[in-house]
Parts: structure tokens; C-alpha cells; sequence
């Protein structure tokens, strides 16, 4: 077990994923995935039904904990994932967020300057409490042997729920809000950096071993705008988080960028997430070597299984050999997957090539 001391943080013991997050490479990769607490699960829409919404679930420390552990107990993932969804921030900053049965999320849309400015000019992280103290009870509840992985979504992608008000499909109503009222957008995607700092400072200080960005929506934004509304507010964020949090591990997933992917292994991050589209063979060939490479199983292909399955399992593994890599999905797992597809991948990804 190693213990590495930075600044007045101590990282824990070590273990297979967070080693390879730190540049290992063991010949069989560690597993999570995704989304991997959630509707798939029975388990986990029995608990669901006993809370009377969704946000109601992520805040009630003893579902939520309960909610971070079913994947490890039913799987023996080599990470645990915090349960709660990136739209607590929004919430934490005054905006109405709300989530429909079958229709995702709702928010009061911001739409003019007047929104923006009515947002708290701080995150409330007294709304947070709960989420933070789900942290303390799953860190508690998984042992040394689990790590866990705390999160926020990127600037960009938050921004794009807090305008459009729900999910769309490609998050035309932000995209037109950036375009007409840059200085404005700037104002917004700018508070959010100061939240996610102050957010993953506290999950880190409440015991999180890694933290994940997830930029879903990076994919969307033609490259200049990429750089201005994910990259560099994703860097601000990164480079700010390690002021306050030296040693932590972090894992950037900007979702569908393409060849972009090169511009974020900028040295900062311990790991990229590569979503469903990268090529494995280019991603080995153009990302630096010591880089960690997380995924990037299509999730279809674990709902479909069979020989589809295995061969997309093969690929990945045989790509991936001989570099740190953590074995994910492309993107989060679809609630249709069945769970003895979830059984056989574990199973293939631990029995190795
Ligand atoms: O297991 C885990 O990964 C931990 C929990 C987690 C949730 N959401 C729980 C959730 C995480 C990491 C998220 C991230 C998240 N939330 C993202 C980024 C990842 C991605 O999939 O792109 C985004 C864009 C959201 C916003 C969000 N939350 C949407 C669009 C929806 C509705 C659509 C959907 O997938 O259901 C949610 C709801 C949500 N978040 C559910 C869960 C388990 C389903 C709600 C329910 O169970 O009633």
C-alpha cells in the first residue's frame, strides 16, 4: 500500500483503479461504469419508488449511500460512483430544477440577463450537506478497498440544461444564447466554474478519491466555441481544484469532440473519458503514452450482447494493452440493459485477453 503525502492531503491506499489513474498498467484493466447506479437495476427502482422525487433520492444521505453501493455489491466494480446528478448545482444556485417520471429534467429556463443575475452569486452549500454527507456514509460503508468517485457536469454542459430548461438534442437554445449574448454567457459559465471549485473542494474534503467531469455536450459546439465554453473553463476549473486539492485524481470526459480529444490531455488531467465515436487504435496512437484512457464500449452493444458484445469487449481490451486503462462505456448505461450482460462484460474484462 502506498501513501503519498501532498501539501496537508494524504492519499489513501492504493488500489487497482486509482493506480492506474496514477499511470499503472496491469494486465487486466480495472471496471465501472457509467451511470452504473441507476434504472437497470432492480434494486435500485425498488428504493426509488419509497422517495417522493428524484432530488428528494440524490438529498437523502441514507438512499443515496445505499443507491452508490448496489453496483459494487451486485458486480465488484473496481470503483464506486457517487449518487447524486449534476443538475444539484443549478439547485444550489437558486434556479427551480425538477425531475419528471419519463421526461428528465425541468428547470425554470434562464433567458435573459435578469435570470442570470437572480442566480446566488455563491453556491448554497448548505443544500449541498446531504450529497456531502453521502459521501462520508458511502466512503464508510465501501472500505479501503473501493475508491470513490465524486463529480460535477463541465460549465458548459450545466449551462445548456439551466437555458434550454430540459434536455433537447442538441442544445440549441444555449448554442443561440452563446452566439447573441457572449458577455452574458461568459457571466454564467464563469459563476459555474466558482461553484464546481467550491462543489469538488467539498466532496474531496468529505473523502472522494477521484473526481469526473462529464462534459456531455462538448460534442455539440463548433472548435472555437469549444475551446472558449468547455476547454478553457474546464481548465480554469481543473487548475483551480488543484490549488485547493493537490493530489487528486481526475477524469475529464468531453463527450463527441473528436480530434479535439488531443487538445484536452493537457497535462492537468489524470485521465480521459473517450466517448462511443473515438477509434481506439487513433486514441492509442495520437494521446501520450503515461496518459490514462477510460471506456469506451458502445452501450448498445451491452444491451444487444452476444457475439457483438464480445467482439467490442476484444477490441477494446487488445487496443488498450499495455497502456494504463480503465474499462468503461462510451457513454452512461441504457436502463434497458439486461444484467447478465453487465455479469459476462465484468467477467471478460477480469478474465483479460
Ligand atoms: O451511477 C451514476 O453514474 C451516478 C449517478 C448519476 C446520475 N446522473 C443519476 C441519475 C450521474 C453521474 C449523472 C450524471 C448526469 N446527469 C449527466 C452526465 C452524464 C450523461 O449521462 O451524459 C447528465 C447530462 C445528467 C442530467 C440528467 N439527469 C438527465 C438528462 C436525466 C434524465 C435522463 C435520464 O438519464 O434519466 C437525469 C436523471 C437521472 N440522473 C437519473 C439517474 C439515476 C434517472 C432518474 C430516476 O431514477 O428517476
Amino acid at each position: 500500500m502506498s501513501h503519498v503525502q501532498s501539501g496537508t492531503l494524504t492519499r489513501g491506499p492504493s488500489t487497482l483503479f486509482l493506480d492506474t489513474l496514477d499511470g499503472s498498467v496491469a494486465d487486466k484493466p480495472p471496471i465501472w461504469l457509467m451511470r452504473q447506479a441507476g434504472r437497470y437495476l432492480p434494486e435500485y427502482r425498488e428504493m426509488r419508488a419509497t422517495a417522493p422525487s428524484f432530488l428528494d433520492f440524490c438529498y437523502n444521505p441514507k438512499l443515496a449511500s445505499e443507491a452508490t453501493l448496489q453496483p459494487i455489491r451486485r458486480f465488484g466494480f473496481d470503483a464506486a460512483i457517487l449518487f447524486s446528478d449534476i443538475l444539484v448545482i443549478p439547485d444550489a444556485l437558486g434556479q427551480t430544477v425538477s425531475f419528471e417520471t419519463g421526461h428528465g429534467p425541468r428547470l425554470d429556463p434562464l433567458i435573459d440577463a435578469a435570470d442570470v443575475d437572480q442566480l446566488h452569486a455563491e453556491i448554497d452549500m448548505n443544500r449541498l450537506s446531504p450529497v456531502l454527507e453521502t459521501v462520508t456514509r458511502a466512503k464508510a460503508m465501501l472500505g479501503p478497498a473501493t475508491p470513490l468517485i465524486g463529480f460535477c457536469g463541465a460549465p458548459w454542459t450545466v449551462a445548456s440544461y439551466m437555458i434550454a430548461g430540459r434536455g433537447t438534442p442538441d442544445q440549441a437554445p444555449a448554442r443561440l444564447f452563446a452566439y447573441r449574448h457572449p458577455d452574458l454567457f461568459q457571466r454564467l459559465i464563469d459563476r459555474l466554474v466558482d461553484a464546481s471549485v467550491t462543489y469538488l473542494t467539498a466532496q474531496v474534503s468529505a473523502g472522494v478519491d477521484a473526481i469526473q467531469i462529464f462534459d456531455s455536450w462538448a460534442g455539440v459546439l463548433p472548435t472555437l466555441e469549444y475551446e472558449r465554453w468547455c476547454l478553457r473553463p474546464v481548465q480554469t476549473l481543473v487548475t483551480r481544484l488543484r490549488v485547493a486539492c493537490p493530489t487528486i485524481r481526475i477524469i475529464a470526459f468531453p463527450r463527441a469532440t473528436g480530434r479535439q480529444l488531443i487538445q484536452a490531455a493537457d497535462g492537468q488531467v489524470s485521465a480521459l473519458g473517450l466517448d462511443t465515436s473515438v477509434d481506439v487504435e487513433w486514441a492509442n496512437r495520437v494521446m501520450p503514452h503515461n496518459l490514462t484512457l477510460q471506456g469506451n464500449l458502445d452501450p448498445l452493444a451491452l444491451v444487444a450482447g452476444g457475439e457483438g458484445l464480445d467482439h467490442a469487449i476484444t477490441r477494446i481490451l487488445k487496443g488498450f494493452a499495455g497502456r494504463p486503462h480503465v474499462f468503461n462505456l462510451g457513454h452512461g448505461i441504457l436502463p434497458e440493459t439486461p444484467i447478465a450482460h453487465v455479469e459476462h462484460l465484468v467477467a471478460r474484462v477480469r478474465a483479460g485477453l
